[in-house]
């Protein structure tokens, strides 16, 4: 089939918005961030990926409001005011509390704190990492950019980072490589649906130049 998304994300036979099934797996930025205020904001955001190795880039995009408002979201109001952000690395024994994290709560509200997990202090940027989690990646705000807005009219916005520093957990380095199975990765489908990287999922691909 074939179909216009101007005319809307659903049309027949689907049940459901289709387009965030189109583009899986997607990696989950965990996104860190802390308001002038010094309160620890944190969420997760699919529409995240890495732009560039040297210098490394990374993006998320807080897309739309808080809900029932139409204030911009903690994540985006945050990294605006403060220029900084850290990337989390999301795995299957934090799936819990990352989904936690996504519930609208006020900025008031320590995230960190709230979802029982870990704040540690980061060497470059004042937002702390996830101490949980293997991997962060401390990040400068490069740009953020306005893209285009909803049907309805609610904003969408891409911030772009810079990676200033970097944490991995000695546990994950194995043979002078990062291992994916350990870390067990989460990603993103469509709907409701998530997937993770196990030993028997990974497999090894030569170049052909
Ligand atoms: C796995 C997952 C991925 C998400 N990805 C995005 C995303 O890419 N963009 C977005 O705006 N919201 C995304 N959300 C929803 C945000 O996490 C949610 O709006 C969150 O409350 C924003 O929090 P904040 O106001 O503290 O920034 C996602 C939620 C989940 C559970």
């Amino acid at each position: 089939m074939y179909f216009d998304p101007k005319d809307g994300m659903r049309p027949p036979p689907f049940t459901h918005s289709v387009y965030n099934a189109l583009v899986i797996p997607r990696p989950i930025g965990w996104i860190s961030t802390i308001s002038q205020d010094g309160v620890i904001n944190l969420a997760p955001f699919s529409f995240f990926n890495a732009l560039c190795g040297d210098p490394p880039c990374v993006m998320y995009c807080p897309n739309g409001y808080k809900t029932g408002t139409t204030e911009p979201k903690d994540s985006l109001t945050n990294v605006r005011l403060t220029g900084e952000f850290v990337f989390n690395m999301c795995t299957a024994d934090l799936l819990e509390p990352m989904n936690a994290t996504s519930a609208h709560v006020p900025a008031s509200v320590d995230e960190m704190a709230a979802a029982g997990l870990d704040a540690v202090a980061c060497e470059k940027v004042k937002p702390p990492r996830v101490g949980n989690s293997p991997i962060a990646l401390e990040c400068k705000v490069l740009h953020i950019i306005d893209m285009p807005a909803s049907r309805t009219g609610v904003p969408n916005t891409t911030v772009i980072g810079q990676v200033v520093g970097i944490h991995i957990d000695d546990a994950v380095i194995v043979d002078g490589k990062v291992d994916a199975a350990r870390m067990r990765p989460l990603a993103r489908l469509g709907y409701l649906d998530y997937a993770t990287i196990t030993p028997e999922s990974i497999f090894t691909l030569p170049r052909p130049d």
